[in-house]
């Protein structure tokens, strides 16, 4: 089978997810994928794509993921080169597949990073990716209290396996998910008509 389509993937994602979090989840390494692509001369939509897809089980099946995510794309045929990615984002957690392509250890080193941005611009005043700085991001960082669940030992690994700074991998992500703020819900729509801000509210 030929790469499928996003429509497909996002399809097949919304058949194995209701949850909106993890759908937002999806969308944000899609985005922060799509970018990291095309700053190294890379195919885009592939990328994306396996950012969509790449935490397809984990509703339904969190202790077995990624394994019968897997599963679940070998059986509708998808390629091989997209399970071996979605079975290396969980390298030395829950699998032993290597991250080897660029791509994979992209998407290793951003998969928990874009959990914890998301989580540091939640308690920003505008509510929006637009103001969050990497310095601001570094301080969560430091924080270990902060969006505990985001692995900082994971990305710090994914990191080094890019031979990409943390500071450069944080402009990355924040980048990369802009492009999706809204669709994110981290554009500041949140605050309509509410939140604090200049205004001091
Ligand atoms: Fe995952
Ligand atoms: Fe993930």
């Amino acid at each position: 089978m030929a790469m499928p389509t996003r429509d497909e993937a996002m399809a097949l994602l919304r058949e194995w997810n209701s949850n909106d979090s993890l759908i937002k989840h999806a969308l944000a390494v899609e985005a922060t994928m799509r970018a990291m692509a095309r700053t190294r001369g890379e195919d885009p939509e592939f990328w994306g794509i396996v950012g969509l897809v790449h935490d397809l089980d984990y509703e339904r099946f969190p202790e077995k993921h990624p394994h019968e995510g897997a599963r679940i794309l070998r059986e509708r045929g998808w390629p091989e080169e997209v399970v071996h990615a979605v079975l290396s984002h969980a390298w030395g957690l829950v699998s032993d597949v290597e991250p080897v392509h660029a791509m994979e250890k992209v998407l290793y080193a951003i998969d928990e990073l874009t959990g914890l941005v998301t989580a540091a611009v939640l308690v920003r005043p505008s509510k929006s990716l637009a103001d969050l700085s990497v310095s601001s991001l570094k301080k969560k960082w430091k924080d270990k209290g902060f969006a505990a669940g985001a692995n900082r030992d994971v990305i710090a690994k994914g990191g080094e396996l890019l031979g990409v700074s943390l500071d450069d991998l944080m402009t990355e992500v924040i980048a990369g998910m802009r492009e999706a703020a809204t669709a994110l819900g981290l554009d500041g729509s949140l605050c309509k008509g509410g939140c604090g801000g200049e205004a001091g509210a």
